[in-house]
This record gives C-alpha cells, sequence and structure tokens, in this order.
C-alpha cells in the first residue's frame, strides 16, 4: 500500500518543519552575498518576482500533489497516470534515447549510460520516473554532501567555545579552515565524526517520525534559530559603521542588476524553497484536508525570505563595520564572519562565533532531516520494511556515499582512483566529488523536477483538479475573488462573481505557461547555455 495515513499533528508544527527545510545555508550563505552583488534592494524585488511566478506556483503545485495522493512522489505521479497512455513520457524517453545512442556513437560511455538508463525508465515506467528522480535521487545526492557541511559547522560550534576561532583576520582563518575544506589526514578524526555526528542527529528525529520527531523538533528547533538570528542582526546594527554593510545589501542600486540576476534570482528561488527534492510534495502528503495550501505556502515562503534578509544585515553589519570585504559560500561563513566577530569591541568573539555557528548548524539540521524524510518514506513502501530500519539503514549508507564529498571537498588529491574513473566514463571530473554532486544536483536534476512538476501539474493532472484540491481548506470564494478586492482588506463575498484577475486563475496561467518558460531559461544559464 503506497498510500500512508501519518499526518501533522498541528497547522504550525507542518509550517515550521517545512520552513525548517527551506531556510539552510541557501539562506545564509548565498542570498546576503548574490543580493550584495546584484543591486541590493533591487535584487530582492527581482527576487520576489521570481518566488511569486515560480517559487510560489511550484509550491502550491507540490503541496496539493502531496496532499492529494498522500503518497510520496514515486507513487504521486502514478496516481494520476496509471493505466493510461502517457505520450509526453514516451516521447521525450525516445528522445533521451536517441540522444544516449547517439552518446554511444561518439564514445561518451558515462553519457550514454544515464542517457539510456533515463531513456528507457520514462518509456517503461512514464511519470513515475519523475517521482522518483525527484523524491529519491535527488535528496539522496544533496544530503550526502549537505551533511558535509553539517559537519564542518559542528566543528565550528566546538572551536568557537573552546576559543579556537580566535582570529581577526581571514588569512589566518584559512589555516585553520582549509585543511578541512582539503580532508588532510590530520582532520580525518574530527572530520568523521562531526559528519557522523550530523547525520545521526537528524537521523534521530527521523526516526521517531512525523509528528513527534520532525514536527516537535522543528517547533522547537525554528523558534530558537529566529531567536539566534535576531540576536545577531541587533548586535550587527549596533555596531559603529554597521550602515555601510547595509547599503551593500539592501540599498537598491538598479545599475547593478544585470541580466544575469534574473536567472540567479530564479535558481536561488529554486534551492532556497527546497523545490523538486520530493520534500515538498512527501511533506504535503502528510498534510489534512482542512489547511489551507496557499496560505501556507505564503507563510512557509515569508519565513524564508525573513531569514535570508535577517541573515544578511546580521552577517553584512558586521562584516563591513570590521572593515572586510565580502565573500559568497564558505569563504564568507568560515573566515570572514569569525573574523569580524572577533574584532568586536568586548572581547565576546567566541560567543558571537559560537551563537553564529549553532544557528548555521539548526538551519542545516533541519534542512537535512527534511532531505531524509523523503527517502525513508520511500524504503518503507517500496521495500516493505519499518521506519526504524529504514532510518538506521538510510542513514549508513548516506553517510558512507557521503564520505566521497567530505574527502573531495575542493580537490581529487585524496580519491585520485575516482577521479581517473569518472575521466574514463565521462570525460570530464570537474573540481571535486562535492562540486559534480552539487553541479549535478542543484544545475540539472532540480530545474528539470521543477520543469516537470509544472507540465504535470499544468497539463497532465490538470489546472482543474489541482485547483478543486486547493479548494478544500480555502476559504470559499478567495481563491476566485478579484485580486484588487483582496488587497483591499473587502470581503470578497460583497463581491461575489468570479473573477479573471482571481488567484486561481494567475496560478493556472503561471503553471502552464510562465513557470515552465522561466524554469527552462534557469536551466540554460545553470549549464551555461547563456
Ligand atoms: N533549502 C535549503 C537552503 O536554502 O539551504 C537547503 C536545501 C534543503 C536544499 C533541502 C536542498 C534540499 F533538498
Amino acid at each position: 500500500m503506497e498510500q500512508h495515513n501519518e499526518k501533522w499533528g498541528s497547522r504550525w508544527g507542518f509550517l515550521l518543519a517545512t520552513a525548517g527545510s527551506a531556510i539552510g545555508l541557501g539562506n545564509i550563505w548565498k542570498f546576503p552575498y548574490i543580493t550584495g552583488n546584484n543591486g541590493g534592494a533591487a535584487f530582492v524585488c527581482v527576487y520576489l518576482l521570481a518566488i511569486l511566478f515560480v517559487g510560489l506556483p511550484l509550491m502550491i503545485a507540490e503541496l496539493s500533489l502531496g496532499r492529494a495522493t498522500a503518497c510520496h512522489p514515486a507513487w504521486a505521479f502514478d496516481k494520476f497516470t496509471k493505466g493510461q497512455k502517457t505520450p509526453l513520457a514516451g516521447f521525450v524517453g525516445t528522445l533521451i534515447i536517441i540522444s544516449g545512442l547517439l552518446m554511444v556513437f561518439f564514445r561518451c560511455p558515462g553519457h550514454a549510460i544515464l542517457l539510456l538508463t533515463l531513456g528507457i525508465f520514462l518509456c517503461l515506467k512514464g511519470w513515475k520516473t519523475v517521482g522518483v528522480i525527484t523524491g529519491v535521487l535527488a535528496p539522496f545526492i544533496i544530503i550526502s554532501y549537505y551533511g558535509v557541511i553539517g559537519g564542518w559547522t559542528i566543528i565550528y560550534v566546538f572551536k568557537s567555545f573552546a576559543g579556537e576561532l580566535n582570529f581577526a583576520d581571514p588569512a589566518q582563518g584559512k589555516l585553520i579552515f582549509e585543511p578541512i575544506l582539503n580532508a588532510e589526514k590530520s582532520t580525518w578524526g574530527i572530520l568523521l565524526s562531526a559528519h557522523f555526528a550530523f547525520v545521526a542527529a537528524a537521523a534521530v528525529v527521523v526516526f521517531f517520525g512525523v509528528q513527534n520527531g520532525i514536527e516537535k523538533s522543528s517547533k522547537v528547533l525554528m523558534p530558537m534559530l529566529f531567536i539566534l538570528l535576531g540576536a545577531l542582526v541587533l548586535r550587527g546594527i549596533s555596531l559603529p559603521g554597521a550602515s555601510k554593510g547595509l547599503k551593500f545589501f539592501l540599498s537598491p542600486d538598479f545599475s547593478a542588476l544585470r541580466p544575469e540576476s534574473v536567472l540567479i534570482a530564479m535558481g536561488q528561488a529554486f534551492f532556497t524553497l527546497s523545490l523538486a527534492m520530493g520534500i515538498t510534495t512527501t511533506y504535503g502528503s502528510y498534510l489534512k484536508r482542512d489547511v489551507n495550501i496557499v496560505q501556507s505556502a505564503l507563510t512557509i515562503i515569508g519565513l524564508d525570505t525573513l531569514a535570508a534578509v535577517m541573515a544578511g544585515i546580521a552577517v553584512f553589519s558586521s562584516v563591513f563595520a570590521m572593515g572586510f570585504d565580502p565573500a559568497q559560500g564558505p569563504g564568507l561563513v568560515y573566515m570572514i564572519v569569525p573574523s569580524a566577530f572577533n574584532k568586536v569591541p568586548g572581547n565576546l568573539g567566541w560567543l558571537w562565533n559560537g551563537l553564529f555557528f549553532i544557528m548555521l548548524t539548526i538551519a542545516a539540521l533541519t534542512s537535512l532531516i527534511s532531505l531524509l524524510e523523503p527517502l525513508v518514506n520511500f524504503a518503507v513502501r517500496q521495500f516493505k520494511i519499518s521506519r526504524h530500519l529504514a532510518v538506521i539503514l538510510f542513514s549508513l549508507v548516506i553517510y558512507l556515499f557521503g564520505l566521497l564529498s567530505a574527502f573531495s571537498c575542493a580537490n581529487w588529491k585524496n580519491l585520485p582512483w575516482l577521479e581517473k574513473l569518472i575521466k574514463d566514463f565521462f570525460k570530464d571530473a570537474g573540481p571535486s566529488f562535492f562540486e559534480l554532486s552539487d553541479s549535478f544536483a542543484s544545475n540539472w536534476m532540480l530545474p528539470l523536477g521543477g520543469l516537470a512538476i509544472a507540465i504535470f501539474a499544468g497539463w497532465i493532472w490538470g489546472t482543474k483538479r489541482v485547483i478543486k484540491e486547493v479548494r478544500r481548506g480555502t476559504r470559499s470564494g478567495l481563491l476566485d475573488a478579484n485580486i484588487l478586492v483582496l488587497l483591499t482588506g473587502l470581503d470578497p463575498r460583497d463581491y461575489a462573481r468570479k473573477s479573471l484577475f482571481s488567484p486561481a486563475v494567475f496560478w493556472a496561467v503561471s503553471i502552464r505557461w510562465i513557470t515552465p518558460v522561466l524554469v527552462v531559461f534557469a536551466f540554460l544559464y545553470c549549464i551555461g547555455v547563456i
């Protein structure tokens, strides 16, 4: 039986758990930097548009698909297409098989195997293939390297409180961070244990199930995350010179807004909202019928954006006030931010760093939990095993697979055999296994998965049926009221007639036409075609 009857205990439990999935490293080490570099508040406007036309429609589609079927994505797509002819899947599958055969001709065995497998699955299994890729393969790959970064944050929490991060210059920070990044022999012990501890922490939560594990932990962890972020924001903005950071982060500069900014905003909207990874559909499958999906999606998006903006203010006010230049990714978080906090007057660098890394650990942990849950849900139904056994088995496999990323984060030095193997099969192995996994998941699987979900919701399952599902739990009339009436706060029932400018019509137009086109552009940008 693919359908499950686990359900969230409360609406807030669901909202906090889903926001916990959305708020992660992407909010803290990416959003602030790309915002600063792409015109500050001007970029935030573009980002909000990307959320409106890509993030929101897809989130509504995924939540509805989950709730309507009460299934993991591996069966959810299938539910509406089983026994039916799926000409689109067959057509795309055949095209992919032909490209796979061409790859054989061009002697690219790796690409040929991947394409032929995908094409054959699409032809034989139709939409189920999309469910398995988005709900099993994508989370599996992402979790493997996300867990490694989670391990680093734990190491940095301990280092902060042990006073080992007392450097005031990123160059000194590099001396601590680079051995970890390069997995030098001296760091193996700590690297392996921290990575293990992080995966184990997520496993313990998922072990206790949806209500007792994920929901209960989110109700504690998410408020903690916002309290810590709030404290860091207050610390940052009260520093003399903080306004330079706020200016970099938020002052609108339309000249810094480039055409790519739009595509960057879309990629970020995708990753940050944890879309097309099976998570939102799985979390949606635990929803009760009376929950308002549109309102929930807006709340989750609001919390995610709030966390990103708070992180930007906390990070850049301190970094600029202390006279550093910003960067993005691990460099910002593990070298520049600690240097800045150490220079803050009062000699409490260890405390600010400790709080910052606890906050980062919470953000990464709730995201990791959300990546593990769809895998466990899948294993329970597919292999007919208990949740407990599924958690233990999957966590171990994920941990072991993640070791490849832990040992090959920045380069291939530790894994020359794997580099050779991948090069033999794919001609190019990229800079490291970590980067390879990230680019495969973020640049290929997510946008293509998102495209498939938009097409499925808009054309296959169909806008009519999705809206019917969304209507359950939505106050009657709200979905069909004129958007202008809704914005004014007037009672939509006084303006009863269904309107052409209603949220329902806006969603349907987006998911059918706007979202797929935008996602294709974002995808072409991700893979370097435009
Ligand atoms: N959305 C999270 C972030 O912005 O960091 C991360 C994330 C969670 C990415 C879950 C992918 C994922 F499947």
